[in-house]
């Protein structure tokens, strides 16, 4: 059926690549040096692309560090979902393949490609192929994470789970987190059986080798957002000879990520572009942020806002269009789903804006169309994001109960000293719960390291207020990467895609191609008119570089 081959790449892992001569895909395209077969991407609608788009994909071994426990015989490998956009002048230029990562952890190398593609290509230029996949677990990539064999079997668990009184009272509802992460934990380790032991980030970036491989390229050059700025430095780390163009973006703490329970760097600077979006609101004035007319300054903005949401705790506003659209507005739905959402970038502020401030004003209507009217787009897949997310963090993490603060009441204060400095701090939660009762062992060695000499210096790349990945980090990466730079540009939102600015272009450009990198670090400006609440006149015209985050979690 399938003819396979064993190939020993150059690092000593065991790579299994198609034996393209014979069997499926034979109508696909090769190029010189290459093991893969790649065929033409299936058409996106978000994508209005003048670029070749390929696909193909890549059989990487089960566990990347232990040759023995391999096989296709017994199903012991992931089949990994790669993507191409070609530059019209990459063949001019060596072919390199810029590998990206999108974050998450979970999220998809493949939607990446599709939804950003063009933009990165106007960045990096047409000297460069853009390749993307999906790593180990992840959506197209199969087996794929989920906690539950079926959506039924997860509605199932799920409506039979947490039953606490009042979620926002740890101590209250912490029996029902402590109950539900039992048995959220069990599922996700028997699903995913022994695989489940191996998605995690070490295992990626040596996959992340095995791609290189399959495209004949020695070296990494590579762009990783949020998530996949551990990744990054994760990569350069274990393979330091071999990182010569890595940029990271919007960085997570590494040290944090590996050797922690708690994480609070993360949040360090989460309630700052929250009163940075009610500051910006302030300035554009009412006819470009509808909720400037509701107060003068940001500290009664601020009050008002808070006041209305906490009030949603304890009475949900209800919304009654008609017998086919009607529904309750919770705290949740508001702090988390909108606001907390929107803080990863300004471009979608003026929406925001536009539905709080109808509910500060006692109409909840808007703000329910606006954000909780189901998504008809969403295409069904029951490969599920959050449960990828879960898998990875904590395979790579500190958890399971041998880690971990053994008792519930141990736990709390744990908790809540790790989750207070952030109003957004509960949704966390349920999350350090589940972390706490994590079922599967962890399989590898990995310790990050500081001092670490790559083959040429990192790019580290950061807003100056980003809700999740706080310039601090950035500032620990380049501390831990000899020679790194970091540019910072000035702005709110999550990686430097959030705020456009053409000074980050630049050397995003010029490190690629010339491997230049600031003689120190930077701070750079970003475009003007700035994101935030452009004027109603602007908002059509001046749209020439679209400002979408990159829509992960993490
Ligand atoms: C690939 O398959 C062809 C035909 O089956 C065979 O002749 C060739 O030796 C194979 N190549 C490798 C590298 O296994
Ligand atoms: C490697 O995998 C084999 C097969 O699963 C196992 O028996 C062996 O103990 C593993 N070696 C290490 C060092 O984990
Ligand atoms: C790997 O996945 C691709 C689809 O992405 C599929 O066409 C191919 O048959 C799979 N290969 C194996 C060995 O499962
Ligand atoms: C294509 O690349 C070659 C080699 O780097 C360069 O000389 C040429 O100017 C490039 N063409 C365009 C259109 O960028
Ligand atoms: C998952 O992969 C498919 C291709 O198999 C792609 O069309 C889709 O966009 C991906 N999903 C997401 C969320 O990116
Ligand atoms: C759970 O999944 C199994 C298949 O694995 C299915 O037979 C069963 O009906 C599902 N249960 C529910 C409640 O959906
Ligand atoms: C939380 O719940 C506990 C136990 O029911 C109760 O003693 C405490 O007063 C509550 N705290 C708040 C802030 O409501
Ligand atoms: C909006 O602002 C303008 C000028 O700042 C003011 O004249 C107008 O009354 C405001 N509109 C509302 C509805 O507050
Ligand atoms: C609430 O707002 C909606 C539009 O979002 C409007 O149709 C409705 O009349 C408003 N309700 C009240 C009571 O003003
Ligand atoms: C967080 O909680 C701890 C006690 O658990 C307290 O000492 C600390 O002051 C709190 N920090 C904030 C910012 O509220
Ligand atoms: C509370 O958290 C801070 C960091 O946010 C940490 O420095 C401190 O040690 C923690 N205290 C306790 C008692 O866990
Ligand atoms: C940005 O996101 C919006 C809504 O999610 C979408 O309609 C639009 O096409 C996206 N634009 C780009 C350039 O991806």
């Amino acid at each position: 059926m399938r003819s396979l081959t064993i190939i020993i790449g150059c690092l000593a892992t065991v790579v299994f690549a198609h034996n393209v001569t014979s069997g499926e895909h034979t109508e696909g395209q090769q190029y010189e040096g290459e093991s893969l077969v790649w065929t033409p991407c299936p058409v996106s609608p978000t994508l209005d692309s003048d670029h070749q788009l390929e696909c193909s994909h890549l059989l990487v071994p089960m566990d990347q560090f232990n040759r023995s426990n391999n096989g296709f015989n017994n199903e012991k490998h992931f089949n990994i979902s790669l993507i191409r956009l070609r530059g019209k002048n990459a063949t001019a230029n060596g072919n390199i393949n810029i590998l990206l990562n999108p974050g998450g952890p979970g999220g998809s190398g493949m939607g990446f490609v599709y939804s950003h593609g063009e933009r990165l290509n106007a960045i990096v230029g047409e000297n460069f192929n853009l390749l993307s996949f999906d790593p180990r677990g992840v959506n197209s990539s199969t087996p794929y994470v989920k906690c539950y064999p079926t959506p039924g079997n997860q509605t199932l668990a799920s409506q039979n789970s947490f039953r606490g009184t009042d979620p926002y009272n740890l101590t209250e509802s912490s029996g029902n987190y402590w109950a539900s992460s039992l048995i959220y934990t069990q599922a996700c380790k028997q699903t995913m059986g022994e695989h489940g032991e191996y998605i995690n980030t070490p295992q990626t970036a040596a996959d992340m080798n095995s791609i290189l491989d399959a495209v004949g390229q020695d070296a990494l050059y590579y762009w990783g957002f949020s998530y996949g700025t551990i990744l990054g430095q994760t990569y350069a780390t274990m393979y330091p000879d071999k990182a010569k163009r890595v940029i990271i973006d919007g960085v997570a703490n590494e040290f944090d990520w590996y050797t922690s329970f708690i994480d609070p760097e993360a949040s360090d600077d989460t309630d700052k572009v929250f009163y940075g979006f009610v500051e910006e609101c302030i300035k554009a004035g009412n006819e470009s942020c509808p909720l400037a007319q509701l107060a003068e300054t940001k500290e009664e903005l601020t009050e008002k806002l808070l006041t209305t949401i906490w009030a949603l705790r304890s009475e949900p506003a209800p919304v009654y269009v008609d017998n086919t659209v009607s529904g309750l507005v919770g705290f949740p739905d508001v702090w988390y789903k909108a606001v907390f959402k929107a803080l990863y970038g300004p471009s979608g502020w003026p929406a925001l804006a536009a539905a709080l401030a109808p509910l500060v004003q006692g109409n909840a209507t808007a703000f329910f169309l606006q954000y909780m009217l189901p998504s008809a787009a969403k295409a069904y897949n029951d490969y599920n994001e959050p449960d990828a997310n879960t898998f990875v963090r904590y395979n790579d993490g500190v958890s399971g109960p041998a880690r971990s603060p053994s008792t519930r009441e141990e736990l709390i204060p744990v908790i809540l000293n790790g989750t207070n400095n952030t109003m957004f701090g509960s949704q966390e939660w349920a999350d350090y719960f589940n972390k706490r009762s994590w079922a599967i062992p962890q399989t590898f060695s990995f310790v990050p390291e500081r001092g670490v000499r790559t083959a040429h210096p990192l790019l580290i790349l950061s807003t100056t207020y980003d809700p999740v990945c706080p310039l601090i980090s950035a500032r620990s990466a380049n501390d831990a990467f000899v020679g790194s730079r970091l540019v910072e540009v000035q702005g709110y939102g999550h990686c430097s895609l959030a705020v456009p600015s053409d000074c980050i272009n630049d050397i995003v450009s010029r490190y690629f191609s010339e491997g230049v990198l600031p003689d120190s670090n930077v701070v750079c400006a970003p475009n003007l008119p700035l994101p935030y609440f452009p004027a109603p006149e602007s908002s059509s015209s001046g749209a020439s570089s679209p400002v979408n985050t990159t829509g992960q979690g993490y």
